[in-house]
């Protein structure tokens, strides 16, 4: 983050000194209201000083009141240093008032102003590094996991509570909700840590294979059995083995592998020998496997075997408003990653995200984002960019309305800032009328202050 300080200051004589007062900052400067707010936009400068008296009217304080309500409201965590005229503490205080962090008088003392600035940046510094932690307090709940909802909040307690335990735990859920990288934390957060994490899909390796794989074989045990060879759970010995796709496990696997977590020995293929092995087993699947119990696929006993805990983890159309927040957390990786510009999502993107179904889930979402940063050329990711589409909002009415809602109150506040507090302007600037902005204000609950003219 470069240092950054917006001198907004309509004599050009002061303007060059203080230029030179803050040695260690990029200074850009602004002469008016209009300037200042192009300047903020563009810079975002964390340190902003800002002469009241601004021109139209340079001689009362109104038009430097209103550029620093409307600094504040774009960037509320300015902080925003207010030089005054000598003896006008009133709007001195009125400017605390507003959310200015401290006023300074004239004539300036440069110097001095130095010092405060260096302090206020100092203190700008803190509060964004506590600002970072909270947000990633309530954004990983666990180490590189994205969880805000209250589903997945819970299900992140759930793997904290069970990991220290033995438990066999199998992970329920449909494609792509992040089985794998649950079944990872659960690792990371046992006291099996320190050992592997060896994970093995069933679906993905011919039947004929699985139990040399799973169980090692001897040599000579079959054809091309060329030396011994030690299989995935002797591997796991001391960690964690993670069956995925086990609902795929061929019954007579799943026979030996029962016998394996009942007798915790293991004998390779073609050998005679009891190896005893620890480990810890997690399981996962995206099939019913009550249902493939009743249809004969899947033994009843292993079911309970492997699913001391069972972890059902929901598919992101159950998780409230979750999509776009792992949307922005994909977006911020993939813009790091691809060495782009700035580059945001559209309103109507943010819309299509939340009410898509996200039938692949986690993985879906984060390829589109993916595809859609490398191919738009823009500034904006729009819905159509993710290839989503947006007339399906309405399947939400609940949301849109909230979106609604947010827009319109803070359109009101923006404008009031704008018009200076004045409603009448307000009100013109939005093109309603007086009364109309007055109910809807009621209706936010905003405090648009007695000024009501
Ligand atoms: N909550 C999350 N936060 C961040 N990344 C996530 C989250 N959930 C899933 N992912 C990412 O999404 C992708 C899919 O997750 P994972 O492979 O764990 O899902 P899965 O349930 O095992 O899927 P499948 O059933 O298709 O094997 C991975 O790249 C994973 O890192
Ligand atoms: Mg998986």
């Amino acid at each position: 983050m470069k240092k950054t300080i917006l001198v907004v200051e309509d004599d050009p004589g002061l303007q060059k000194a203080l230029r030179w007062a803050f040695t260690d900052f990029e200074v850009v400067t602004a002469e008016d209201r209009n300037g200042a707010i192009a300047q903020l936009r563009r810079y975002k400068p964390q340190i902003v000083t800002l002469d009241l008296g601004l021109p139209p009217d340079p001689g009362s304080a109104s038009e430097g009141l209103a550029t620093l309500q409307e600094i504040l409201a774009l960037a509320p965590d300015t902080k925003v240093i207010v030089v005054t005229g000598n003896d006008d503490r009133e709007n001195a205080v009125r400017a605390i008032g507003l959310g200015a962090w401290l006023f300074f008088q004239k004539p300036v003392d440069a110097e001095l102003l130095g010092v405060i600035v260096e302090r206020a940046y100092t203190l700008y510094e803190l509060e964004e590094e506590n600002r970072n932690l909270i947000r990633r307090e309530i954004k990983e709940p666990m180490a590189g996991i994205i969880a805000t909802s209250p589903q997945m909040l819970e299900v992140c307690r759930t793997i904290e509570k069970v990991a220290p335990t033995e438990a066999t735990t199998l992970l329920l859920g449909e494609s792509g909700t992040g089985k794998e990288l649950l079944a990872r934390a659960l690792h990371d957060l046992s006291p099996r840590a320190k050992g592997r994490f060896v994970a093995i899909n069933c679906a993905a390796i011919p039947d004929t294979l699985l139990e040399s794989e799973l169980f090692g074989y001897e040599k000579g045990a079959f054809t091309g059995a060329a030396k011994l060879t030690i299989g995935s759970i002797e591997y796991a010995d001391g960690g964690t083995l993670f069956l995925d796709e086990v609902g795929d496990l061929p019954l007579p696997l799943q026979a030996k592998l029962l016998r394996f977590l009942q007798e915790r020995v293991i004998t390779r293929v073609g050998g005679r020998k009891e190896i005893p092995v620890d480990v810890r087993v997690v399981s996962a699947t995206h099939q019913h496997l009550e249902k493939l119990i009743e249809e004969g696929g899947f033994r009843e006993d292993l079911y309970y075997r492997i699913g001391e805990i069972a972890v059902r983890i929901p598919p992101i159309r159950e998780r409230e408003g979750e999509a776009s927040v792992l949307a922005s957390n994909f977006l911020k990786k993939e813009i790091e990653q691809q060495k782009k510009g700035s580059l945001t999502f559209s309103a109507d993107a943010i819309q299509a995200i939340d009410s898509y179904d996200w039938p692949g889930n986690v993985r879906e979402l984060a390829n589109r984002v993916k595809r859609a940063v490398i191919l738009t050329e823009g500034k904006q990711i729009t819905a159509q960019g993710l290839e989503l589409s947006v007339d399906n909002v309405e399947s939400q009415p609940l949301n849109l309305r909230e979106v609604r809602e947010q827009a319109e109150s803070s359109a009101l506040l923006r404008a009031l800032a704008h018009a200076g507090g004045n409603v009448t302007q307000a009100a013109n600037l939005l093109g309603i009328t007086r009364p109309t902005f007055y109910a809807l204000s009621r209706k936010y609950k905003l405090d648009i202050g007695q000024t009501g003219t």
